[in-house]
């Protein structure tokens, strides 16, 4: 196993799991070891010329608008924002591109791939959304990019926006449904019902995407083994390209944390174990419907032709620059994310300076764990193209760890490649921070 000094370095495969905070990993080091000190270091970083200009690059745009906010949700969103506030924030994108694409380390590079999230970007007003679409292709043009991302929610997908949006490049449009159950949707938070799914399915085929995906949740207040699997069998019945399964957080400061803080939940919440059985009964509902698993949360149709390009690419060391507030980027080995305040945001960019509130910049030994422990998630680490980019030998440095995998049957080694079994992939977040440096595992994942 590996080497412990204390109880809080104790390796993953030991430690209970605790039913609170963030379990989705998705960045290395923890976001609690990102400081306002290297600021600075990631805004040299972008004033650099691209050390190696072949690596991708992607942008994330964070739109941080809801109708209502769910009472799980930790990402960074308001629902009480006036049409002029959206329109001042779109003009501040804008503004925020321009900056960035004036940056060395950006300036003149393709752009391989795009994600636009939220909050509920489908949120915007389809003027707004022009706006958006038009002045940001404008600076960055996406003509070239692999994949469009674009998150909406049903209630607010709608025929003239997918339709515009498929017009100027979308290419996977994701859809939040979570559940199809409208009293489950109820006491969860969520603004929308199933009846608005099916006339937002209707509108998404009608306009044609190459990808759709469709997100549900297994944790849910109210859900059980029977209304999951309903939700996979309606699921199928859509056939969507792409289906994402994320196992329910439970993340500090949330409504829902209060209310099981304080004894208030109204109604059971489901534990790690039942999560693991659901979205483990959910997959093979979708295999035997001919759907291949891709990742601890996703599965495809056809496997070569639905890639998820953002992920992939991240996963794999890719530049990604964040836009908006809250957004996080990393880039030339430097993770930074800025400001979460409308009011710290506007007037950096105004300022004409990257409006970030901090930043990590990467050892080589943590970006190659980075880089194990994003591509754990997807399942699989080829030894060979490990050992190609970071002249590190997996067996030899981390073989404690993974044969402490392999003895509880989470891991399995094949042909030089390290994988995950369904076991594992389940609790592929766990396991991942098995891989953090010590000093990383005692610090709060958020
Ligand atoms: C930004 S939201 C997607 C778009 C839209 N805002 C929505 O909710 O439909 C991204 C996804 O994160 C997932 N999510 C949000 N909060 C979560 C939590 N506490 N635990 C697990 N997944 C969560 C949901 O599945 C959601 O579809
Ligand atoms: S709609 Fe999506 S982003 Fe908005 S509060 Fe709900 S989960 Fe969060």
């Amino acid at each position: 196993m590996a080497a412990t000094c204390d109880n809080e370095s104790l390796p993953t495969t030991a430690m209970a799991e605790p039913p609170d905070g963030n379990y989705f990993v998705s960045a290395y080091p923890p976001f609690s070891a990102w400081t306002v000190d290297q600021v600075e270091t990631a805004r040299r970083g972008l004033n650099a010329p691209p050390a190696a200009p072949d690596v991708p690059l992607g942008l994330y745009i964070h739109l941080p608008f809801c109708v209502q906010r769910c009472t799980y949700c930790y990402y960074l969103a308001f629902a009480d924002r006036s049409r002029k506030d959206m329109e001042a924030y779109v003009d501040l994108l804008l503004a925020e591109a321009k900056l960035l694409r004036a940056a060395p380390a950006l300036a003149g590079r393709e752009i391989n791939f795009v994600y636009f999230g939220g909050g509920t970007p489908s949120f915007l007003p389809i003027e707004l959304l022009r706006r958006l679409l038009t002045g940001l292709s404008a600076t960055f043009p996406m003509s070239a990019a692999r994949e469009v991302t674009f998150e909406c929610a049903p209630q607010t997908a709608t025929q003239d926006k997918l339709a515009f949006l498929r017009e100027t490049g979308v290419t996977r449009l994701s859809l939040g449904v979570q559940s199809f159950h409208d009293d489950i949707l109820a006491l969860n938070g969520r603004v929308h019902t199933s009846a608005d799914v099916d006339r937002a399915w209707r509108a998404i085929r009608r306009v044609g995407f190459p990808v759709t995906n469709l997100d549900l949740m297994v944790g849910l207040l109210g859900e059980s083994d029977v209304t999951t699997a309903e939700d996979v069998r309606r699921t199928i019945a859509l056939e969507p390209e792409s289906v994402t399964i994320y196992q329910l957080e439970m993340p500090h400061y949330t409504p829902l944390h209060r209310e099981w803080r304080e004894g208030r939940l109204p109604a059971v919440l489901p534990g790690w174990d039942e999560k693991r059985r659901r979205l483990a009964h959910a997959f093979a509902q979708l295999e035997q419907a001919g759907y291949t698993v891709r990742s601890a949360y996703s599965a495809v149709r056809d496997p070569v032709r639905h890639r998820f390009v953002y992920q992939d690419e991240q996963y794999r060391g890719a530049d990604l620059a964040g836009l908006g507030i809250a957004s996080f980027s990393y880039v030339q080995g430097v993770h930074y994310q800025n400001t979460a305040s409308l009011d710290e945001y506007a007037s950096a960019v105004r300022t004409g300076l990257p409006p970030i509130a901090r930043a990590c910049r990467l050892s080589a030994e943590e970006q190659a764990r980075r880089e194990l422990i994003l591509q754990l998630k997807l399942g699989e680490v080829d030894a060979a193209l490990f050992f190609a980019k970071f002249g590190i030998h997996l067996a030899d440095r981390f073989g404690d760890e993974l044969h402490a995998m392999v003895a509880r049957g989470w891991a399995r080694e094949s042909d030089h490649r390290f994988l995950l079994t369904r076991e594992g992939l389940l609790r592929a977040d766990f396991l991942a921070r098995e891989f953090f440096l010590p000093r990383h595992r005692t610090t709060r994942y958020n």
